[in-house]
């Protein structure tokens, strides 16, 4: 039997449908715990869903998020739509998988990049100095071998907030797992 789509995801993805054909809208804003404890955050592109209530990210293990997320897995995705003027805040924990544990699955996700999209992943290590002698690949193929460092970052979402600037007043929504997806109106 296939689970029940969750109440926010037909809302999440009107909201998506909204903003056309443009990239930016499967841009988030991923937030997780440094590990000296205070926070973090950047853009990742939204790869796709994994079930019902997961998410999934692309990363290079060597980054720092990498390490904080082994670390450390809670974390909080930011997904603003601007044409629908909603804002969703998507929290849980995040699964690390590495081509080690699930070869297979991190294969069909490498395959499933541009050449332009793979090519960081042959970049040196993040965040290292800058060494001008490095060669830093444009494009790589298909059939280029899947790097140790490539990994899927899956988000097992607990808690959802939506605010929807649109109506007056403006409307805070929350789900959580714990109570089967069961809506609360918050005030905004
Ligand atoms: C539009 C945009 C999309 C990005 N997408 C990704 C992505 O899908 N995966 C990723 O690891 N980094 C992505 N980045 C780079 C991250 O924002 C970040 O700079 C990098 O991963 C290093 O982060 P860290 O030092 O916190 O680990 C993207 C950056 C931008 C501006």
């Amino acid at each position: 039997m296939t689970e029940a789509l969750p109440p926010w995801r037909p809302l999440l993805r009107a909201a998506l449908q909204r903003e056309g054909r443009s990239v930016s809208a499967r841009w988030v804003q991923l937030a997780t715990n440094g590990r000296d404890r205070t926070p973090r955050v950047r853009t990742l592109v939204f790869r796709g869903w994994s079930g019902v209530d997961q998410l999934e990210l692309f990363t290079d293990q060597r980054s720092e998020k990498g390490k904080e997320l082994s670390n450390d897995g809670a974390a909080e995705l930011c997904w603003l739509f601007p044409k629908a003027r909603q804002q969703f805040r998507l929290r849980g924990m995040v699964q690390l998988i590495t081509p080690a544990e699930q070869a297979e699955l991190c294969q069909q996700r490498w395959q499933q990049l541009s050449d332009t999209g793979r090519a960081v992943w042959g970049w040196p290590t993040p965040a290292d100095p800058l060494d001008p002698s490095a060669t830093f690949p444009e494009q790589l193929s298909e059939t280029s071998p899947l790097p140790n460092h490539f990994v899927v970052l899956r988000l097992q979402i607990e808690t959802v907030e939506r605010l929807h600037l649109g109506p007056h007043p403006h409307q805070r929504t929350r789900w959580s797992a714990a109570t089967h997806w069961q809506e609360q109106s918050l005030n905004p």
